[in-house]
């Protein structure tokens, strides 16, 4: 029987959810990239990096992470005394799939020189692999902390190691893993895009491809991209990641235009996440009802996972606050 039809005919699960929530006292997180209807009933709308503050700094006795795996993983390595649940435990990560521990593993032990600065978008095991987690909000703030003479391994996401290869003259060795999100951006499309819309800057995240960030105005974080959203001088601004993230920036900027950067078929659909997609209303209400599919961690595992993600808090708190933190 799946989630959904367990849910009793004419059950308002907006209102469901927001009774659940208070009697159990969760807070419910979601990324950017969930589907509009989720992103307005979460507590905490945000990008990696603030959700894993979030998780790990809550009093809720709760934690429904409207995310992908990797993230709802995360929020129980920080916060090991809550009930996290995940509305559906398939949604996991192209990257993460593209990095098996064992694997990275024996890459780390082929180069014992290197650290292992990582990309949170990859299993606990990798984490607990790694020497300092990053996110893409936080990982140029902390690769500057790093001397330059220190040899560094960078995965798995090979797009956002090269970026900031280039942008910090560094040569880190990179784990070929992509996003088969932002992968699926056509330079040729956006190139037509562009000329439609003359003016209109580009915002890209920095799991796109190097052909698609050499195009940007502006390379970021899903935060730092909402945040440009909203201080750009334009009228129209094509935006190269996820597409429902536009759903925050239409409703901060109603009378702003904001297109999504077109796939290969010249539409955007091929860009939506469908891991993200799988976490839906009804999942959502039955995860708060039920505490279930719940995240469970091997405590050793825990803790060596941790180590990593402290470091990657530790050297950027910094970067706290220059997001679009806040409630729904
Ligand atoms: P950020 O929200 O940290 O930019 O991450 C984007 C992403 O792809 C998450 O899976
Ligand atoms: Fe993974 Fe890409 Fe989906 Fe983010 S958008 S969860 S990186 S597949």
């Amino acid at each position: 029987m799946t989630a959904e039809t367990k849910i009793p005919t004419g059950t308002d699960l907006r209102a469901e959810i927001d009774r659940l929530r208070k009697s159990r006292n969760a807070v419910i997180l979601a990324h950017y990239y969930q589907k509009p209807e989720i992103q307005d009933i979460a507590d905490y709308v945000g990008d990696s990096l603030q959700l894993s503050q979030l998780a790990a700094d809550t009093d809720a006795d709760v934690i429904a992470f409207c995310g992908v795996k990797f993230m709802a993983d995360t929020a129980k390595i920080l916060s090991p005394q809550k009930i996290v649940v995940l509305p559906d435990m398939d949604a996991g990560c192209s990257l993460e799939d593209s990095c098996p521990p064992d694997k990275f593993r024996a890459f780390r032990e082929a180069h014992p020189d290197h650290i292992a600065l990582t990309y949170i978008n990859c299993s606990t095991e990798v984490k607990a692999l790694s020497d300092v987690i990053v996110t893409s909000s936080s990982a140029e703030t902390i690769l500057q902390q790093i001397p330059k003479s220190q040899k560094i391994i960078f995965g798995p996401d090979r797009h956002l190691g090269g970026y900031l290869n280039r942008k910090f003259d560094r040569d880190m060795l990179l784990w070929p893993g992509v996003c088969i999100v932002h992968e699926a951006f056509s330079e040729t499309e956006l190139l037509k895009l562009k000329e439609q819309y003359p003016g209109a800057p580009i915002a890209a995240h920095p799991e796109c491809p190097a052909q698609i960030v050499a195009h940007a105005d502006y390379v970021g974080s899903t935060s730092g991209i909402l945040q440009f959203a909203k201080s750009f001088p334009g009228d129209t601004l094509i935006v190269a990641t996820e597409p429902h993230i536009i759903h925050q920036m239409e409703k901060a900027l109603p009378e702003k235009n904001f297109i999504g950067a077109p796939g290969a078929d010249g539409n955007c659909n091929c860009n939506i996440c469908p891991y993200m997609a799988l976490n839906t209303m009804e999942k959502l209400y039955t995860a708060v009802r039920d505490l279930e599919p719940r995240i469970e961690i091997e405590e050793g595992l825990r803790l060596k996972a941790k180590q990593s993600l402290d470091k990657m808090l530790e050297m950027a708190s910094g970067t706290v606050g220059k997001g679009d933190l806040g409630r729904a």
